[in-house]
């Protein structure tokens, strides 16, 4: 039995291992290590990042990962050293985590969101009227309407700016504890939540309040959600944009699928093995760091024609199966991912006209993946 060491990986550069690539630019890293994966004839590359990593890509190694939640596990993931988003279903394992998800799911199923698409149309803002940046402009919008959903819009707005704007910072930044930040954030979710206590309401605080462990929910849930949405809209709009084809509303789900599988913000999911497992005839120890890639997966050129194309209309047959993970899948696929695709649809289905004008869509990582932007628009092209 081989150990992980004989994986191909990406070039090292000694002491520091891949760490250095990792850090500054990791897509390329993960691309070389792929394709010399592919060249060797192999679904996994090894990653020197002070502790044995493996990243697969395959859809077989896709499902093994997201199906096996005993040994492929979430605490000491990548999750756990960002603070926004340790906690909540994000870091709980199985057994609890099943049990979790069924009690914090009816809120953000299609059924619940369908009653909000009222006031979510109503607060959508104006469009700006000349150029405007996409990606700025985007992030407005989602933080509104997330505050529409979660809070019937009375979360105080510059606080929930404030708690979200981190995550954007580069690393070390975003993983900085902000205990003070967190207080405040707490403290104004136990307000709002009390009012539904004891008045009611539907919002989606009002579904998670009275559930044991619901604001830490709301807080990690609310992290996870604003990033996310904000880049797969911006991404959305520039391509609409782009191409005036796509405009009218019936393209949307197409374009957005596209967009996802070429730019997905979470473009990188990681486990820790609870205990060895073997691969592929490798062995790989209890501990490792294994990562699967929904980037890698939805550019891989053995299961996508032209993947590096946007083509909507490759949408009209089904991809290959654990191929297309922009949300994940499994037990633990996104929470919020209905809620995502309504807010984007709604969004781009409201929109006039455009025509892209300048912009930098190139994916740059960090805790998501975003344009390196701006994306700047223009109405009425
Ligand atoms: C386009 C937008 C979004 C994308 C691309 C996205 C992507 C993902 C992915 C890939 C995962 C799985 C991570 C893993 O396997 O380690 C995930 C999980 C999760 N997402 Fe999203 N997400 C989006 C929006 C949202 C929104 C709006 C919410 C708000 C509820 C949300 C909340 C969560 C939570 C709580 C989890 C953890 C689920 C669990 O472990 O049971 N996400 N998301």
């Amino acid at each position: 039995m081989r150990g992980l060491e004989s994986l191909p990986g990406p070039p090292v550069r000694p002491p520091v291992g891949h760490l250095q690539d990792w850090a500054l630019a990791p897509l390329p890293l993960v691309e070389e290590g792929a394709r010399r994966a592919r060249l060797a004839g192999r679904d996994l590359f090894h990653l020197r990042l002070g502790l044995p990593a493996v990243v697969g890509f395959s859809p077989a190694w896709n499902r093994r990962l997201l199906g096996d939640l005993g040994t492929f596990r979430s605490a000491g993931s990548f999750s756990r050293v960002v603070p926004h988003l340790a906690g909540g279903v994000i870091l709980t394992d199985a057994p609890g985590h099943a049990p979790r998800r069924r009690a914090v799911n009816p809120g953000f199923g299609k059924a619940h969101l369908e009653e909000l698409r009222v006031r979510i149309r109503a607060a959508l803002p104006p469009i700006p009227a000349g150029d405007f940046d996409a990606l700025a402009w985007a992030d407005g919008v989602v933080l509104r309407l997330l505050n529409v959903a979660y809070f019937s819009g009375e979360f105080d707005s510059r606080l929930l700016h404030a708690f979200l704007a981190p995550l954007r910072q580069p690393f070390p930044l975003a993983v900085l504890p902000r205990p003070r930040l967190f207080r405040r954030v707490n403290a104004e979710l136990r307000c709002l939540a009390e009012r539904r206590l004891r008045g009611g309401g539907d919002d989606l605080l009002a579904h998670l309040a009275p559930l044991p462990g619901g604001l830490e929910e709301t807080r990690v849930s609310l992290a996870a959600a604003h990033d996310t949405t904000t880049h797969a809209l911006a991404w959305s709009i520039w391509h609409v944009a782009a191409n005036p084809a796509w405009h009218a509303p019936e393209h949307h789900p197409a374009v957005l699928k596209e967009t996802l599988r070429l730019y997905p913000p979470g473009w990188m999911g990681s486990r820790r093995l609870a205990h060895d497992v073997t691969w592929n005839g490798v062995r790989l120890p209890r501990g490792t760091l294994a990562l699967y890639s929904p980037y890698l997966s939805g550019r891989d050129p053995e299961l996508w024609a032209a993947p590096q194309e946007l083509r909507p209309e490759r949408w009209q047959t089904p991809p290959p199966a654990w191929a297309y993970l922009p949300f994940g899948a499994g037990e633990r696929v996104c929470l919020g991912m209905h809620l995502a695709r309504f807010l984007i649809l709604e969004v781009l289905a409201a929109l006039p006209p455009l025509g892209a004008v300048s912009g930098d869509p190139r994916p740059q990582p960090g805790i998501t993946l975003g344009p390196v932007g701006p994306l700047v628009v223009r109405r009425g092209a």
